[in-house]
C-alpha cells in the first residue's frame, strides 16, 4: 500500500490566518482525500510556529508571554481549519515537548556528524522574515527586500551550519530526482540557488531565548527557521517513535509558499543529509494570493479571513473556488465577483442544477424511483476519460485542472438531458435510460469531487438513494461506470448551491 504523508508549513502564531495560509491547508486537505480515496496510508499534518525574535516581539506589543501569545493563535489557526473541515491527523505546536526533544536530536546528530562548528556572525537581520540578508541582498535604501522595512544589525556568537559543503550533494539530489521539487519553474529557482553558490548558515542565537535549547551548548537556542523545518520530522515520530519515523519517511510531501523556497529546497534538504536522514520525497511550490495586487499582510491591510467568506459561499463554494480558480504554482489574484462566477458556473448552475432536474424528472417520470445506467451510455468512455484526467491532475498537485476534468462530465451529463429533454418525454424506457445515465454521472462526480467539496457529495448520494459516503469510497473501482444500481428511492430537496447574486 502506498503511503502519502502530506504537510502545511506551520503557520507563525503572529498572524491571524487569512486566505493565503488557508489555501496551502485547503490545497493539502484536498490532496489527503484523494489519496485516500486512493486507498493510501495517509498522513496529513499541519501546526504552529511558535518560537523565535518576530514571536516574542509580537507577544510583547500585545502584553502577552510568547506562550499565552502562541497558544491564543494556534487555537485560531485550529479554528479555522475546523471551519474548512480540514482533516488533519495530526496538529503540532512547536512548543511541545515531542518537538523539542526531536529538534536536540536531529541537531545533535548533525553536530555530532561533524557538520556544526562555532563562528562569529555579523548581518543584516529583517525580524519579519527571521533572516540574514546580505548587503547586495537588500532592496534600496538597505531595507527588507521582502518587507521593505529596515533591518536590524545583529552580531553574535553562532554555530554554523557548513551548508556550503553540500552544493555537490544538492546538485546530484536535483538530478536524481527530478520531481522532487514541483512545478518545473520552482525547481529550476532551487537549481538557480544551489548554483549560485551556498554559504555556511547561522543556526543558533544567544541573543534570545524564545527557543529550543542547544543540547551541546546550553547557552544557545536554535534559529527559529531550523527549529521549524525539522517539525515534519517531529510528526513523523523522529527521536521519539522509530517505527513510525521509518514508516513516513521519507514519503514526505511538503507543500509551501514560494516564499519559502530557500529553507524547503536548499537548506532542509541539506539538513537531512547531514543528519543521515533522507530529504523529502516531494515538495510543491505554489505562488501568492494577491488582494488587490500584493500579498496580503497585516502591513497592507488587506487581508481576508476564510471566516469572511464561509458564510456566504458555504465550505463547499470556498474550498472550490481557491482550488479550481488558483492554479497551483504562479500567483493569482483573489477577486471576490471572480469567486461569485465561478460558484455561480459550476456549482449552481452545472453541479446544483443537475442534482435539481434529475430529481425533479425522476419523481415526474419514473414514480420518484432511480432507473439504472446502460452499460452501453455514450457517457460510459467520456467517464473513463475524466477519471484519468482527474486522477492525473491530483498526482500533478494540480488541482484546478483535476476539478476541470470531474466537471466536464457534469457538464456533458447535462447537456445529454438538454439534448434528450426527458421533462418533455413520455415516461418509457428512453426517458429511464436518460435520467440513470445522469443518476451514475452524478454517483461518479461525488466520489471524485468529494476531495474539493467536503458536504454536497454525501448529500448528493443520499438524495439520489445510496447510503455510503462517497468519502470512503476506493478508486479506481468506485468511478467505473454502472454502479448505480437503480431501484432506488430519489429525493427532491432544496438548491444545493443556491445561486448568488454578484
Ligand atoms: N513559519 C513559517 C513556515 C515554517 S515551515 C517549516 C512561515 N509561516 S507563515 O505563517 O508566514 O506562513 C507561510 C505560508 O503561508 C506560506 O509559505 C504559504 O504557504 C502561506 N501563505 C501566506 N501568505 C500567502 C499568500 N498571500 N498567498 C498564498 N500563500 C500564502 O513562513
Amino acid at each position: 500500500m502506498a503511503r502519502f504523508y502530506v504537510t502545511t508549513p506551520i503557520y507563525y502564531v503572529n498572524d491571524a490566518p487569512h486566505i493565503g495560509h488557508a489555501y496551502t491547508t485547503v490545497t493539502a486537505d484536498a490532496l489527503a482525500r484523494w489519496h485516500r480515496l486512493l486507498g493510501d496510508e495517509v498522513k496529513f499534518l499541519t501546526g504552529t510556529d511558535e518560537h523565535g525574535l518576530k514571536v516574542k516581539r509580537s507577544a510583547q506589543s500585545n502584553g502577552l508571554t510568547p506562550l499565552e501569545q502562541a497558544d491564543r493563535y494556534s487555537a485560531r489557526f485550529r479554528d479555522a481549519w475546523a471551519l474548512l473541515d480540514i482533516s488533519n491527523d495530526d496538529y503540532i505546536r512547536t512548543t511541545e515537548p515531542r518537538h523539542h526533544q526531536a529538534v536536540r536530536a536531529l541537531m545533535q546528530a548533525v553536530y555530532d556528524n561533524g557538520w556544526i562548528t562555532l563562528g562569529t556572525y555579523e548581518g543584516r537581520y529583517c525580524v519579519d522574515c527571521e533572516a540574514y540578508y546580505s548587503e547586495a541582498d537588500l532592496a534600496d535604501g538597505g531595507l527588507c527586500p521582502v518587507h521593505k522595512r529596515p533591518v536590524d544589525l545583529m552580531k553574535e556568537d553562532n554555530y554554523f551550519f557548513r551548508l556550503s559543503a553540500f552544493a555537490d550533494r544538492l546538485l546530484e539530489w536535483y538530478e536524481a530526482n527530478p520531481a522532487a521539487v514541483t512545478p518545473e519553474p520552482k525547481r529550476n529557482e532551487a537549481l538557480g540557488l544551489v548554483r549560485g553558490g551556498l554559504q555556511d548558515i547561522s543556526v543558533t542565537r544567544t541573543s534570545l531565548d524564545w527557543g529550543v535549547r542547544v543540547p551541546w551548548d546550553e547557552s544557545h537556542v536554535f534559529y527559529v527557521w531550523y527549529d521549524a523545518l525539522i517539525n515534519y520530522a517531529t510528526a513523523a515520530g523522529y527521536g521519539s517513535d522509530g517505527a513510525s519515523f521509518l514508516r513516513w519517511w521519507p514519503a514526505v510531501h511538503h507543500l509551501i509558499g514560494k516564499d519559502i523556497l530557500r529553507f524547503h529546497c536548499v537548506y532542509w534538504p541539506a539538513l537531512c543529509m547531514a543528519a543521515g536522514i533522507d530529504p523529502p520525497s516531494h515538495v510543491a511550490v505554489h505562488g501568492f494570493l494577491l488582494v488587490g495586487g500584493e500579498k496580503m499582510s497585516k502591513t497592507a491591510f488587506n487581508q481576508i479571513s476564510p471566516a469572511d467568506l464561509v458564510p456566504v459561499f458555504g465550505v463547499d463554494g470556498y474550498r472550490y473556488h481557491f482550488l479550481r480558480d488558483q492554479q497551483f504554482g504562479p500567483d493569482g489574484e483573489f477577486s471576490y465577483e471572480a469567486m461569485v462566477a465561478r460558484y455561480n458556473a459550476d456549482l449552481a448552475n452545472n453541479l446544483g442544477n443537475l442534482l435539481a432536474r434529475v430529481s425533479a424528472v425522476v419523481h415526474t417520470k419514473c414514480g420518484g424511483t432511480g432507473p439504472a445506467p446502460r452499460a452501453d451510455s455514450a457517457l460510459a468512455p467520456l467517464a473513463a476519460e475524466v477519471y484519468e484526467a482527474t486522477a492525473q491532475a491530483w498526482a500533478r498537485t494540480a488541482p484546478s485542472e483535476a476539478l476541470e476534468a470531474t466537471w466536464r462530465l457534469v457538464r456533458a451529463a447535462n447537456a445529454a438531458l438538454e439534448a434528450a429533454e426527458p421533462w418533455k418525454a413520455e415516461p418509457g424506457p428512453e426517458v429511464d435510460a436518460v435520467l440513470g445515465d445522469a443518476l451514475e454521472v452524478l454517483r461518479i462526480v461525488a466520489v471524485l469531487a468529494s476531495p474539493a467539496l467536503t458536504r454536497a457529495p454525501a448529500e448528493i448520494w443520499r438524495r439520489i438513494g445510496l447510503d455510503d459516503d462517497p468519502a470512503l469510497s476506493r478508486l479506481p473501482e468506485a468511478a467505473a461506470w454502472g454502479g448505480y444500481p437503480g431501484g432506488l428511492a430519489v429525493e427532491k430537496g432544496a438548491p444545493l448551491f443556491p445561486r448568488l447574486s454578484a
